[in-house]
């Protein structure tokens, strides 16, 4: 057997097509030590029930405490790792108790009308013009703006808030990506203690409000809590549905067949969106863990404090759990796929997320569905970096 080379799994060109990579791994290496753009080595877990089990794994939490070579991050980032998806329990738990209402789909449902006009006002604005570009005109500004709502940020605002969030994203962690990011995080926590600033002296009736008054209410969140949960809010809420959008889209207009189905069967808009997020999902890999002691995953020893990656976009192509899982079917059932994660930290925005997914696809295809790409499937770039799997841009054509 061939060695199996280091693919540079964060690079633009590796993200336009991951997925031959994975299965060679699901076969031959499960379990796979790779080097990172840092030179951090890191284990991918590549193997659904591997995933399964690794998320579901107390012994597997998120502290960098327990890392072994933690990423270096200067004292300016250090408030933000107070985030409840960059910690365990109990901290964890607390932090996330105090919005996992306002997330809960009863409440999410009421959102439906909101995102319904905010969709059809986008494609409104585009329709004479014949072209876009899918992800900055149509993609991006839904869960943007709807997410900006939410928390009280000025909708005004969004697309500063993406440029400082997309710059962390895209950075590598290596010393000079995490240098080059600095500036852009700065601005943006600036930008997040003005408005908890301005929600103190004036309150509104917003999410930021209520985690102002919860903080000023004593024990139940600090002010880096704070600052950290306004900015893991702000980015989760658009960074992860852009890509369903963007990547959905580019699913149905490289499989005709499917999207004709679910023009003809709009009622399938569930089940299709189900099927996009595990066939071509938002999150190529889940975020960092670090077992707290050695761990044995599919016969091999993980050591205590090494990085691991499971790798989600491969969970959900393996074919040991789906039939025919490099095939799109929008009718697929069951479809337990990952593309949410699994555990204690399962998505919080989960439910807002496949409301904005389902209204955004299938209002597309109603008011456009000749769609059709602009440009060669080639020219298309996937952003970079870790974690995220998006297009930089989707420019389509579609009638007048
Ligand atoms: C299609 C869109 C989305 C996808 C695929 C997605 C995926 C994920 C995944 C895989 C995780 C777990 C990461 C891990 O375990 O390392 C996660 C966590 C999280 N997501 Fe999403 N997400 C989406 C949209 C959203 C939205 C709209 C929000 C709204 C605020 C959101 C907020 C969060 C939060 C706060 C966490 C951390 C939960 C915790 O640590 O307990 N996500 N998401």
């Amino acid at each position: 057997m061939n060695p199996i080379p280091n693919a540079k799994i964060a690079s633009s060109q590796f993200k336009a097509n991951p997925f031959p990579f994975y299965a060679r791994l699901r076969s031959e290496a499960p379990v796979y030590r790779t080097i990172l753009p840092d030179k951090r080595n890191a284990w991918l877990i590549t193997r659904y029930q591997d995933v399964l089990a690794i998320l579901k794994d107390e012994r597997v939490g998120k502290d960098k405490i327990n890392a072994q070579t933690p990423p270096w991050l200067p004292a300016t980032f250090k408030p933000l790792l107070r985030n409840m998806l960059d910690l365990d329990p109990p901290d964890h738990t607390r932090l996330r108790g105090l919005v996992q209402k306002v997330f809960m789909p009863r409440l999410i449902g009421n959102l439906r009308q909101r995102v319904q006009d905010l969709a059809d006002d986008l494609l409104d604005r585009v329709q004479a013009r014949g072209r876009m570009d899918l992800i900055h005109d149509y993609a991006l500004q839904i869960p943007a703006t709807i997410i900006a709502e939410m928390l009280g940020v000025p909708v005004k605002d969004r697309l500063k808030f993406h440029r400082w969030s997309n710059a962390a994203i895209t950075s590598t962690s290596s010393r000079w990506g995490v240098v080059m990011a600095l500036p852009h995080a700065v601005a943006f926590l600036r930008y997040i203690r003005m408005l908890v600033k301005a929600r103190r002296a004036n309150p509104e009736d917003d999410l930021v409000t209520a985690l102002v008054r919860a903080e000023e209410a004593g024990d139940r969140l600090s002010e880096d809590e704070l600052l950290a949960m306004i900015f893991l809010l702000l980015v989760a809420g658009h960074e992860t549905t852009v890509n369903l959008i963007g990547n959905g889209t580019m699913a149905l207009l490289e499989n005709p067949d499917q999207s004709d189905r679910l023009c003809a069967d709009p009622a399938m808009i569930q089940s299709a969106i189900e099927e996009l997020l595990r066939y071509n999902g938002p999150l190529e890999t889940a975020t960092e863990r670090y077992p707290r002691e050695d761990v044995v995953v599919a016969g091999i020893t993980i050591p205590r404090g090494e990085l691991v990656l499971a790798v989600l976009a491969s969970a959900n192509r393996d074919e040991r759990q789906f039939e025919h899982a490099d095939r799109l079917d929008l009718s697929r059932e069951p479809n337990p796929h990952l593309a949410f994660g699994y555990g204690v930290h399962y998505c919080l925005g989960a439910s807002l997320a496949r409301l904005e997914g389902q209204i955004a696809i299938a209002t597309l295809l109603r008011r456009m569905p000749h769609l059709r790409l602009a440009v060669p499937p080639n020219r298309l770039r996937w952003r970079r970096g870790l974690v995220l799997r998006g297009l930089e841009a989707l420019p389509v054509e579609f009638s007048r």
